[in-house]
C-alpha cells in the first residue's frame, strides 16, 4: 500500500516536472517547431532595416577602411536589403565568437555576416542562407620561416582567431602542437606572427591573401588546406521567412549578374 502511494506521488511529481519542460518546447527554438508565417512575413529588430552583426577584421568581405564598412559581403548585403526593400544597417563590430549567440538571444541584430563557414554545429543553432562563396584554410608564416607544411608544425605554437574553423581544425590536426593561441581579430594574429609569439597561423585562405597583399607583406602562405568549407548568412531560427526571403534575393542577384560583379570587383574573377 505503502509502496503503491510512493509510486503515485513521483509520478505526479514527474509530469508536474515535466509540464514546465514542454511549455518551454514548444516555445520554439529549434527550426521544426517554428511555423513560418503564412504570408511569408519575418521579424525585424528595427522596422525597415535589415540591421547586420558583423566582425569588421576580415577584408576583402568586411572591414573598415576610414570608418566605412566595406567589403564583399558588404555590398551584398546592400544589395540583399534593396532586394527586400529595405536598408542595410552595420551595427558597430562585434568580437566573431559573440555573433552566433546574439542571434540565438535575439534582439541585436537580424543577420550575422562575417565569412560565416556553414558548419553542422553552427547549424543547431542557427539557420543559414544558400552559400554564396568557397573557401580553404591555410598555414601562414613569417617570410624566411622553413614551416612548409603542416608536419612540421610539432612543438610549434600556433595562433587562429577565437571560435573559428581555423581554430577548430588546428585543435583538430594539430595535436602535437606545443599550445595553440586564440586571438580575437585576424590582426592580432598577424601581429603574434611578427613578434615571434607564434609560428604559424590557420586563416582563411583569401582573407589571409588579402590581409598579407595590403597590410602583412612579411607574411606568407605556405600551405591551403583543402578544408572545402562554404560561406553563408547566419538567421535566427525563430526568422525562418526572413533566410527564405534572402535567399530569393540571392537567387536573383545571382540570375542579374550582381554576385558575378561583386566577385570581379573584390576578387577579379
Ligand atoms: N570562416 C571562418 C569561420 O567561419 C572564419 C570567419 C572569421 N570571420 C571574421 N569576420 N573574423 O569560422
Amino acid at each position: 500500500m505503502m509502496k503503491k502511494r510512493a509510486l503515485f506521488l513521483a509520478l505526479a511529481v514527474a509530469a508536474l516536472c515535466a509540464l514546465p519542460l514542454l511549455a518551454s518546447c514548444s516555445g520554439g527554438g529549434s527550426s521544426d517547431t517554428v511555423e513560418p508565417a503564412a504570408d511569408g512575413s519575418y521579424a525585424l529588430v528595427e522596422d525597415g532595416k535589415l540591421t547586420v552583426a558583423a566582425s569588421l577584421d576580415f577584408p576583402p568581405f568586411e572591414n573598415l577602411n576610414n570608418g566605412n564598412v566595406e567589403g564583399f559581403e558588404v555590398d551584398l548585403m546592400k544589395a540583399i536589403a534593396e532586394q527586400l526593400g529595405l536598408e542595410c544597417n552595420y551595427l558597430p563590430t562585434m568580437k566573431f565568437d559573440t555573433i552566433i549567440p546574439a542571434l540565438v538571444a535575439g534582439g541585436t541584430a537580424d543577420v550575422g555576416v562575417s565569412g560565416f563557414t556553414i558548419t553542422p554545429e553552427r547549424e543547431e543553432e542557427v539557420d543559414f542562407s544558400t552559400p554564396f562563396c568557397d573557401t580553404n584554410q591555410c598555414i601562414v608564416v613569417l617570410n624566411g620561416s622553413d614551416i612548409t607544411d603542416e608536419s612540421q608544425l610539432a612543438g610549434k605554437r600556433i595562433g587562429a582567431e577565437t571560435g573559428t574553423t581555423g581554430l577548430t581544425w588546428s585543435k583538430e590536426n594539430l595535436s602535437d602542437a606545443q599550445e595553440i593561441v586564440a586571438f580575437d581579430e585576424y590582426p592580432a594574429v598577424f601581429a603574434a606572427l611578427q613578434s615571434g609569439q607564434v609560428a604559424a597561423a590557420v586563416l582563411d585562405k583569401p582573407v589571409a591573401d588579402y590581409y598579407i597583399k595590403i597590410a602583412y607583406s612579411d607574411c606568407q602562405v605556405v600551405k591551403e588546406i583543402p578544408t572545402g568549407e562554404q560561406y553563408g548568412i547566419a538567421v535566427s531560427k525563430e526568422n525562418p521567412n526572413l533566410t527564405a526571403a534572402i535567399n530569393d534575393a540571392i537567387a536573383a542577384l545571382e540570375a542579374d549578374g550582381t554576385i558575378a560583379e561583386l566577385n570581379q570587383k573584390w576578387f577579379g574573377n
